[in-house]
């Protein structure tokens, strides 16, 4: 943990520490101020502003709609809620692809128009010179591999990734070189938990799993999803934390029942 203000935070720094500690990394996404305040009250080591909000919070098929605006304006609000976890922001889809300097001016944003203190980039090799340049200013960079949802066009399909040996090899390879560019982290998306374990005892950086077996050095969820809100969406890696679809079913029925039938507003609850 580090000074940042009145408050102690959770830094590239401390991440790093829990690794080398054995003390597993508990991270989960959130895209506004409520979500992100019983996030941050309840103990979260690392909060992501991940693109994924172009699927659960604008109800697009992929991330690639999602605007570098629209990034920071989320950002903006979750960071009102955040006061002791370490706060990530994703660079969406064609904000870091242009060039590197393209890459760095947006990565720049973030920090300075946020109190985010990080940026996500997805991809391996291809990205490692822009992940130099970025962390080398300040910026703290974490990586993305395995299923990155911003290719989604190139791998055709949500499935697993790196189960034939070539593809694994590529991964574990990206992994070392994410490392060497800087990034203080890697997250490890739906690959096989034996490979996960691979790439985990090769990179002294932590590794955070989504689909990505236990022997991650921590887990991330999208919120949304681990809350049961879209029940639609059930991969194998995913676990329900709560059903909220059923819960606020019943609220809005009860509610739309109690208007309908005057039993909303009582005498108690009018002025
Ligand atoms: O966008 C996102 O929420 C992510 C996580 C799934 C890691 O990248």
């Amino acid at each position: 943990m580090s000074t940042f203000g009145k408050f102690q935070r959770v830094s590239t720094k401390t991440l790093n520490l829990m690794k080398r500690e054995g003390k597993k990394i508990a991270a989960l996404t959130a895209y506004d101020y409520i979500t992100a305040k019983l996030l941050d009250d309840a103990g979260i080591d690392l909060i992501l502003v991940g693109d994924s909000l172009g699927n659960v919070f604008q109800g697009n098929e992929t991330t690639l709609p999602v605007t570098m605006d629209e990034m920071i304006y989320h950002t903006k609000a979750v960071a009102k809620g955040v006061s002791r976890s370490m706060l990530v922001v994703d660079l969406p889809f064609m904000a870091y692809q242009l060039s590197i300097d393209e890459a760095f001016r947006n990565a720049g944003r973030i920090l300075k128009e946020t109190p985010a203190g990080g940026v996500k980039i997805e991809g391996g090799k291809r990205v490692a010179e822009t992940i130099r340049k970025i962390t080398e200013n300040g910026i703290p960079v974490m990586g993305h591999l395995g299923l990155t949802p911003q290719s989604i066009h190139q791998f055709g399909s949500y499935k697993q990734r790196g189960t034939d040996e070539d593809e694994a090899n590529e991964i574990l390879k990206d992994a070392k070189i994410l490392e060497e560019a800087g990034a203080f982290s890697i997250v490890l998306e739906k690959i096989p938990r034996e490979l996960a374990k691979k790439v985990t005892q090769s990179v002294s950086v932590p590794t955070i799993g989504i689909g990505a077996g236990p022997y991650c050095d921590g887990q991330i969820l999208v919120t949304p999803d681990m809350l049961g809100l879209n029940k639609e969406f059930h991969p194998k890696f995913l676990r329900y934390y709560a059903n909220l679809a059923d819960i606020l079913d019943g609220a809005f029925k009860n509610y739309i029942d109690d208007v309908r039938e005057s039993h909303f507003p009582t005498d108690a609850e009018s002025y």
